[in-house]
């Protein structure tokens, strides 16, 4: 079996979906189910034993190290962190905390767990980081596209603390010789995709009426892939990557801002066309900028495709209408993530955590 932190997010939820429709192979995933982890991404498992959840924080060495004891998984799939840049910006102890202690917690709860197994379980084991593009820093509008060899220049404390647990992984590797790989990913889109990013907060605020912010010039460009495009990507990493090694992984959708928002507003016009007869980007407003805000972020993904054969399937067309749509019809699942009906729910299950 495989063990997953984060695994109730975003991209965590995604890929525990993904694998168990791939594989028959059970997961562990530990979640502190913070307010961006919904058990509700996970409803359809309900009842399917090769999902066991475990609620609680992967900087809870004890706890991890009983989960690790008693499931005895041959791989950890590490996504759970603090993601959204602009909660970075207005409380970073959180991220430092989450990102930077939680890994360094999680990384010394394995290493003890990788050391008490055999050499066969040693040998096949595997630690895979999820990381992200961010820690490159910003690209002027003709630089090449990131690679595994540029170096790190993070500008938000998000980016930073990111940095640092990728900082820890490696040297993990390197003076423990735990087995680790990791993976820097561009900005994903998709569903479950908490409505506090950009592509969901468009889609949601549009159809409710809303005021679209744009920030600053709406000109920074971000390279999107579709979430499950990046679960396949760490299928195949776990499967094949080399130890040590670092892949970038990314969609070649190099936008800027104002025409994901745009089209965004055209699919709505189609799909869901306001009952007044105006068209959806009337709503478009410019706001202030982020402070510190990355002008533009690219990922250059050869490296995956050459050695591991990777390609994304889904095209931005295919993705963002398929994203569009997956909004239109979970309505319900907005409803309950902006009312926060799931923490009451938690709170509920799990005595007020
Ligand atoms: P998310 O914020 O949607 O989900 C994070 C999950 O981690 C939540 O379920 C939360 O409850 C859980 N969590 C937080 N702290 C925890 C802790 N201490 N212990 C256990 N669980 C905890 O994030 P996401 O967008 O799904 O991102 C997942 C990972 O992928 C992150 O590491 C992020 O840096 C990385 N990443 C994200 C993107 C993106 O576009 N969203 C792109 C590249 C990389
Ligand atoms: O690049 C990968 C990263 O992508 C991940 O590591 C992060 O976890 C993920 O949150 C994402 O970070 P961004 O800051 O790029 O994503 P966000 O959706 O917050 O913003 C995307 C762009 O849109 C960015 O340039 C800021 C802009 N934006 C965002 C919001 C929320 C707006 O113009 N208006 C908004 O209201």
């Amino acid at each position: 079996m495989i063990f997953v932190t984060g695994g109730a997010g975003f991209i965590g939820a995604n890929f525990v979906l993904d694998w168990l429709g791939a594989t028959d192979e059970p997961v562990v995933n530990l979640d502190k189910l913070t307010y961006a982890g919904n058990l509700q991404n996970l409803s359809t498992l309900q009842g399917d034993a090769r999902h066991v959840f475990a609620h609680g924080d992967m900087g809870d060495s004890a706890l991890v190290a009983r989960l690790l004891a008693e499931h005895r998984p041959r791989a950890v799939v590490n996504f759970a962190a603090e993601s959204h840049v602009d909660r970075s910006i207005h409380g970073p102890e959180d991220f430092v905390q989450t990102n930077v202690i939680g890994t360094f917690r999680l990384l010394e709860a394995v290493r003890a767990y990788w050391s008490s197994c055999s050499a066969d379980e040693q040998r096949s084991f595997r630690f895979l980081h999820v990381s992200t593009d961010e820690v490159y820093g910003s690209l002027a509008a003709d630089d090449p596209a990131f690679t595994e060899d540029n170096k790190y220049e993070p500008n938000s404390p998000y980016s930073a603390s990111k940095a640092a647990s990728d900082h820890l992984v490696r040297a993990w590797h390197h003076t423990y010789g735990l087995p680790v790989l990791t993976t820097n990913c561009s900005n994903n889109y998709g569903p479950f995709h908490f409505p506090e990013k950009l592509i969901p907060l468009m889609i949601v605020n549009a159809i409710a009426g809303k005021p679209l912010p744009v920030y600053g010039d709406g000109m920074q460009v971000r390279d999107w892939l579709y979430v499950k495009d990046h679960c396949s990507a760490i299928r195949r990493v776990l499967e094949a990557g080399r130890i040590g090694e670092t892949y970038n992984v990314g969609g070649w959708n190099e936008k800027p801002n104002i025409e994901i928002v745009k089209t965004v507003c055209a699919l709505l016009d189609e799909l869901r066309p306001r009952t007044d007869g105006k068209r959806y980007a009337e709503q478009i407003t410019y706001v202030t900028d982020r402070p510190g805000h990355d002008r533009r972020y690219a990922i250059d993904a050869r490296k995956l495709e050459r050695e591991l054969g990777w390609k994304p399937a889904e095209t931005f067309d295919t993705g963002i209408r398929k994203t569009v749509e997956w909004y239109l019809a979970h309505e319900d699942w907005v409803r309950n993530v902006q009312s926060g009906a799931y923490r009451d729910w938690v709170s509920k299950q799990y005595g007020g955590a």
